[in-house]
């Protein structure tokens, strides 16, 4: 059966979130992705931040967009001509970690995912992301709102248990 689409706040949620395997990687002692001698995160940091998070009781609506983000980029630089510039140094040397490019088999494959245009969109945003002038809410406002969902996935979870 095919999920239904995510919820605005299911993508927001997973944008914000979607990078949060590094910090959990490291913290953990795993391996590390460097280039130069530079550290540029954790290695799997996308399947990490989806299992830290899934953890925590975030649902599948949101870990995908963290599982998948690394794939979405891979995705782009096979199939948009000029995605590749838009990448931020750093991540044009984690994709070197990452498998680089996606084969024309893999993104057949992965356009047939059912978060398809909504992963690409976060991936197109996190690159936008980057500009260290944006104006963006306080961390307050995203923490009331994971901590929010949080609240109401666990009643929507207690009330469907209830009725069967
Ligand atoms: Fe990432």
């Amino acid at each position: 059966m095919t999920p239904p689409p995510p919820t605005p706040k299911q993508i927001i949620l997973g944008a914000l979130l979607h990078d949060v395997g590094h910090l959990a990687g490291i913290r953990e002692g795993g391996a590390r992705m460097i280039t130069k001698g530079v550290v540029l995160g954790a290695v799997n940091h996308e399947v990490i931040g989806a299992e830290y998070l899934a953890r925590l009781r975030f649902p599948p609506a949101v870990t995908a967009f963290v599982r998948r983000h690394v794939q979405a980029k891979r995705f782009l630089v096979a199939t948009d001509a000029g995605y590749y510039e838009t990448l931020t140094e750093a991540s044009r040397m984690t994709l070197e970690h990452q498998e680089g490019p996606m084969t024309e088999e893999e993104a057949r494959s992965f356009a047939q995912d059912p978060q398809f245009d909504a992963i690409l969109r976060m991936r197109r945003w996190d690159e936008k992301a980057k500009d260290p002038e944006a104006v963006t809410p306080p961390l307050e406002h995203y923490k009331d709102m994971c901590l929010g969902f949080l609240r109401e996935s666990e009643a929507a979870a207690s009330k469907a248990g209830k009725k069967i």
